[in-house]
C-alpha cells in the first residue's frame, strides 16, 4: 500500500505529553508527543463528533471530554466506554527535527 506523506511541525512546537489538533488534507488529526514519541490519530471520537484534542491525556490514554470514553494512542483501541470503535492510527516520523504523518492512498 502506498502513503502519502504530510509535513506537520517542527517537534520543539509539540509540548512535551501533549496533544495538539493538525488539518491533513482537509482531515482533522491529532497529533501527540508522550515521553519522547510522537503519535497520531484521527482527532474524530468514533462515538461521536467531538474533537480528542480537547481531551484529557493521561499517559498513552486518551479521554474524549464529550461522554469520557477513552483510547489507547499507540494502538487506537478503546478503552473506555462508551467507546468501542478503533480509532484510525497513523505512522510517523521525525526527520531532520520536523514531525511527518504518513496516510495511506
Ligand atoms: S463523543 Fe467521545 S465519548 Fe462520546
Amino acid at each position: 500500500m502506498s502513503e502519502s506523506c504530510h509535513r506537520i511541525c517542527p517537534l520543539q512546537e509539540l509540548a512535551a505529553n501533549s496533544v495538539r489538533k493538525f488539518e491533513v488534507d482537509g482531515k482533522a488529526v491529532a497529533i501527540y508527543h508522550i515521553d519522547g514519541v510522537v503519535y497520531a490519530t484521527d482527532d474524530t471520537c468514533t462515538h461521536g463528533l467531538s474533537s480528542l484534542s480537547k481531551g484529557e491525556l493521561d499517559g498513552d490514554v486518551i479521554e474524549c471530554s464529550l461522554h469520557f470514553g477513552a483510547f489507547h494512542v499507540p494502538t487506537g483501541k478503546p478503552v473506555g466506554a462508551p467507546c468501542s470503535i478503533a480509532l484510525q492510527t497513523y505512522r510517523t516520523e521525525v526527520r531532520e527535527g520536523v514531525v511527518h504523518l504518513y496516510r495511506p492512498e
